[in-house]
């Protein structure tokens, strides 16, 4: 059943989030006009760009979506005002980062794009408007963005609700077009019914949780720190595991088959990266201590302690085991970006334990199969020491004289390399250090590699 309501849907922010979810939403509501803005013009450009394969976001399935709705029911703009202006809904999808300066830095998320997309909001606006939170947001956010809109002037009026987002990249697609729930959040019956509505084009009603608004905020922070928590817990007993002869994997499997605890979200690693999880648990643990919540804030801030020691552990475990040093040695770099089958590197692993390499004066070899080279230099920009660092093609040039292989993302082609071709090109002793636990560590052996695998240790 089609909402009586929404015609014209616009989105702000042409992002991880936005891209995907309007795209999805275009594809499977083509009575709804769904237009998404940004102020960023490159990235506008290749959204529109003719070939699907250049667009800003890699998910797979997603050229599919966009290439079925766009031009159809898909716009994708920079033209902000005129979308806001013939929408009934407006979607907040903007960047929420941790705040870098001032009040909250470190923790607080800074809210300015937010801010600004509320103000662009009041007064582009037409009649009545419901405005979405997408964005994840730190709670009671809506409020916000209601006392914003209620200064709009010239008879408009609006209706804020909650729906984040639990998409996770890589599975965006699939993700959103199978959520396990939809949740809305909000105060006003007609908005989220309109909004239940679009949804429900696809998703099975008991599926479409509602909720009241600071509900709605709260789960999705709550739902990130859970699933970082658990993270955190298996890489600390990876860690117990590598001490003591246990393997994490076998340990994840016997726990994992108690229903209460499930098996997925235990794969031991270098520790969790993107968006999301650093970000929300940090917001989490600075609202906490807003409210006088001191243990609270230190329980949760405990996980993205653990997270941090986790990298650094991984990185200085390859020093130890190159002798006390890798000045001038080449190491090669299997993956930079935070998960498989993305190419975003925000908060991503890499990021830390190729710092701390370069630090220590190693000279890296670094391969994404998605991940630029431009992208790359961002990220390891200010990086300190004399190391220094190289974009490469292949497994071949990033295992050329070199006398570590260190595997951080888990991408699939990393689990089919020819070992004995790939130990032939470095140089011996090496070794393979495998952070995700994806290559094939026996073939590595049978190589002539030494080999260390997150959760389990060195093979004898
Ligand atoms: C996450 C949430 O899953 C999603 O619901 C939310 O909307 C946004 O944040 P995302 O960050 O895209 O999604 O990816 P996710 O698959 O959750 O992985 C996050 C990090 O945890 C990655 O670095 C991943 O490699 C790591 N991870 C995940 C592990 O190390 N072990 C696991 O078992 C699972
Ligand atoms: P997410 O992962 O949450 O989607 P991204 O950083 O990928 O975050 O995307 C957010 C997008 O929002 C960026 O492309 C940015 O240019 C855009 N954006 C931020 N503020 C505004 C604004 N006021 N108007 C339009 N677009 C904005």
């Amino acid at each position: 059943m089609e909402s009586p309501s929404i015609r014209s849907i616009c989105c702000i922010g042409a992002g991880y989030v936005g891209g995907p979810t309007m795209a999805v939403i275009a594809d499977r509501c083509p009575a709804i006009q769904v237009t998404v803005v940004d102020l960023n013009a490159e990235r506008i450009a290749a959204w529109n760009d003719a070939d699907l394969s250049q667009l800003p976001v890699y998910e797979p399935g997603l050229d599919g979506v966009v290439g079925r709705a766009r031009g159809r029911n898909l716009h994708f703009s920079t033209a902000v005002e005129e979308a806001i202006a013939a929408a009934d809904m407006v979607f907040i999808s903007v960047n929420t980062p941790t705040k870098t300066k001032g009040l909250g830095a470190g923790q607080a998320s800074d809210l300015k794009w937010v801010e600004a997309s509320a103000r662009t909001v009041a007064q582009a606006a037409q009649g009545h408007t419901i405005v979405v939170e997408k964005s994840t947001l730190p709670v009671r956010t809506a409020a916000v963005i209601q006392e914003i809109l209620a200064s709009a002037e010239g008879g408009k009026s609006f209706a804020v609700l909650s729906n984040p987002e639990f998409l996770a990249e890589g599975t965006a697609v699939p993700d959103l077009e199978a959520p396990d729930r939809v949740l809305i959040g909000g105060d006003d019956p007609g908005a989220i019914a309109a909004l239940a509505a679009i949804y429900g084009q696809w998703v099975p009603a008991e599926r479409i949780l509602t909720t009241n608004l600071w509900s709605s905020e709260l789960s999705k922070l709550t739902a990130n720190a859970f699933l970082a928590q658990r993270i955190s817990s298996i890489n600390g007993i990876a860690a117990f595991c590598e001490a003591t002869g246990a393997d994490v994997r076998e340990v994840a499997k016997a726990i994992g088959a108690d229903s209460r605890i499930g098996p997925k979200f235990l794969q031991a690693g270098p520790g969790f990266g993107g968006s999301c999880f650093q970000k929300d648990i940090l917001n989490l643990v600075y609202l906490c201590r807003h409210y006088g919540l001191e243990e609270v804030a230190a329980y949760w801030e405990q996980v993205v302690t653990l997270n941090t020691w986790q990298q650094h552990r991984i990185a200085r475990l390859v020093v130890n085991k190159l002798f006390g040093t890798v000045s001038g040695k080449r190491i090669g770099v299997l993956g930079f970006a935070f998960k498989a089958d993305t190419n975003d590197t925000r908060e991503s692993p890499a990021i830390r334990i190729c710092k701390d390499l370069l630090e220590e004066g190693a000279i890296l070899q670094i391969l994404d199969p998605k991940v630029s080279e431009r992208q790359i230099a961002l990220d390891l920009g200010q990086a300190a020491g004399d190391g220094s660092w190289q974009h490469v093609a292949d497994v071949h040039q990033a295992a050329s004289g070199a006398d570590a292989l260190l595997l951080l993302t888990e991408w699939q082609a990393f689990a089919q390399i020819d070992w004995p071709a790939v130990a032939a090109v470095m140089r011996q002793p090496a070794w393979l250090f495998d952070a995700r636990a994806k290559a094939d560590g026996g073939a590595a052996l049978a190589a002539g590699l030494q080999v260390w695998t997150v959760g389990e240790g060195i093979k004898p």
